[in-house]
C-alpha cells in the first residue's frame, strides 16, 4: 500500500503531465479572423492587385511593395494556426495557395519584376474568392443566373 504521499505525488506527476500534453499552443491570437482579412490580408493584396496605379519607381518603394507581399504570405500561417483553421482540407489547401502566391510576389519584388507580379493577380483573386465561396458567412447569396 502506497502512503498518501506518494500517490499524492503521482497524481500530482499525472496532471502536470496531462496539462503538458493538452497545453494549447503557445501562440497568442490578437485579432479574429474578420480582422486578419481587414487589417492584414485585404491592404496587402490590394497593393499586388492595384500595383499598376502606382508602380515602385525606387529602391524604397520596392521595399514597401515587398513587404506587403511578405505579410501576405505569411498570413497564410496565420490563418492556418490551430484555433483559426475551419478544417484540415479546403481551408489548409487555400491558405497554402496564398502563402506560394505571395511567395512568389515577394521573389517578384526582389527581382523588381513588375510582370512577375501583374501575373499574380487573377490566382489571388482566385483563391480569396474559392476561399469566400466555402467559408465566408453570407458570400455569394446571389441567385444562380438561371432562377430567374
Ligand atoms: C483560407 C480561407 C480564406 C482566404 C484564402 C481568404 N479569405 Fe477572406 N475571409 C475568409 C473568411 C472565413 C471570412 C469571414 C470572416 C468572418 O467574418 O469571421 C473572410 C472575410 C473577408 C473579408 C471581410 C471581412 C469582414 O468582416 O468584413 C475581406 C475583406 C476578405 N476576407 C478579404 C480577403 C482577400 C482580399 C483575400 C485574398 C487575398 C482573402 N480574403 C482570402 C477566409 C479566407
Amino acid at each position: 500500500m502506497q502512503s498518501l504521499g506518494v500517490r499524492l505525488i503521482m497524481a500530482a506527476v499525472v496532471l502536470a503531465m496531462a496539462a503538458t500534453a493538452q497545453a494549447p499552443t503557445t501562440f497568442q491570437p490578437v485579432g479574429n479572423m474578420s480582422q486578419l482579412m481587414i487589417d492584414i490580408i485585404y491592404p496587402t493584396s490590394d497593393a499586388l492587385f492595384y500595383v499598376d496605379r502606382d508602380p515602385p519607381k525606387n529602391e524604397h518603394e520596392w521595399s514597401l511593395l515587398r513587404g506587403q507581399a511578405l505579410i501576405l504570405a505569411e498570413s497564410g500561417n496565420l490563418i492556418m494556426m490551430a484555433g483559426r483553421a475551419r478544417d484540415q482540407e479546403n481551408w489548409i489547401k487555400y491558405s497554402k495557395i496564398m502563402i506560394d502566391l505571395g511567395k512568389t510576389a515577394f521573389k517578384a519584388a526582389q527581382a523588381k519584376d513588375l510582370d512577375g507580379i501583374r501575373a499574380l493577380n487573377d490566382p489571388l483573386n482566385d483563391v480569396c474568392v474559392n476561399c469566400h465561396l466555402q467559408y465566408r458567412p453570407g458570400y455569394h447569396k446571389r441567385p444562380a443566373p438561371d432562377a430567374k
